[in-house]
This record gives structure tokens, C-alpha cells and sequence, in this order.
């Protein structure tokens, strides 16, 4: 199993996550999502999921938050936060946990959070175990 991160949940990064939840564009699912990302700078970068009347097209919450940070020049995540609904433990899809990699080590830390708080803590080396990460090309 992968190592976990013993840092307690970044408290700013969750309110950060569960506030940009309000801006999602949800017409079809009606099921908003918020992401947060610290970089290694310090920052943070906030998405929402993005979608469009050729739903299941459109675009995850992570994925956004990413490409806020990489157009900012930052490269390394150093903790991701994510908000669903009340009650939900949601989780990156698979496709964001492949794009989460790019950019994390196997040991950054992944939260789970509702309109409440954090509700689960794993890393992202848990979400996608064996992953096939920019390592292997370099
Ligand atoms: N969604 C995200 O934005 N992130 C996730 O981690 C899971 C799912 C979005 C995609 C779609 O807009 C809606 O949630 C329902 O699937």
C-alpha cells in the first residue's frame, strides 16, 4: 500500500474546493464539483466541472484546476483537494487520476471533502496503484 501523507487536511485548500463547487456548470448532471490543488509554490488552483449538451463530454473539476495551474507555470502538485455533494465521498475519475499523476508523487495526498469538511484521506498513489507516470519515459 502506499505510503500515506501524515500532514492533517489543509484547511484553506478544503474551503477553497468546497467554494468553487458553487460555479459549476451542471445543467445535465446537476452534479457540481470542486477541486482544489496546492502547488509546491504555495499556491492554490481551483476548478469546477464543466459540461455541454453532448454530456458525458465536458470537463472534470480536476482537470480544470490543472490546466489553471500549468498555465500559471507550476508543475508540481503537493496536495489535492476535491468537493462533492453532502453525504458523497467523491473521488477523481479515472482519467483525472492518470492526469493527478502527471503532476503528483505517488505519496501526495488526495481529500475527499462535502459541504462539511473532509470526509476520506488517501494519496494518489492509492487512487491509481502500478500507475504508468511521466518516470517511465524519462
Ligand atoms: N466529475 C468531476 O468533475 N470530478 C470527479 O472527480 C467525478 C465526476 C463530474 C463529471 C460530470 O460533470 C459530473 O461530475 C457527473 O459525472
Amino acid at each position: 500500500m502506499a505510503e500515506k501523507s501524515k500532514d492533517l487536511p489543509d484547511t484553506e485548500l478544503l474551503a477553497a474546493a468546497i467554494a468553487a463547487r458553487a460555479n459549476a456548470y451542471v445543467p445535465y448532471s446537476g452534479y457540481h464539483v470542486g477541486a482544489a490543488l496546492r502547488g509546491k509554490n504555495g499556491k492554490i488552483y481551483t476548478g469546477v466541472n464543466v459540461e455541454n449538451a453532448a454530456y458525458p463530454e465536458g470537463t472534470c473539476a480536476e482537470a480544470a484546476a490543472i490546466a489553471a495551474m500549468v498555465l500559471d507555470g507550476e508543475r508540481e502538485i503537493a496536495e489535492v483537494a476535491v468537493a462533492g455533494p453532502e453525504g458523497a465521498i467523491i473521488t477523481p475519475c479515472g482519467g483525472c487520476r492518470q492526469k493527478l499523476r502527471e503532476f503528483s508523487r505517488a505519496t501526495v495526498a488526495v481529500h475527499s471533502c462535502d459541504p462539511t469538511g473532509c470526509k476520506q484521506t488517501v494519496t494518489i498513489g492509492d487512487l491509481l496503484p502500478h500507475a504508468f507516470s511521466p518516470e517511465h519515459l524519462s
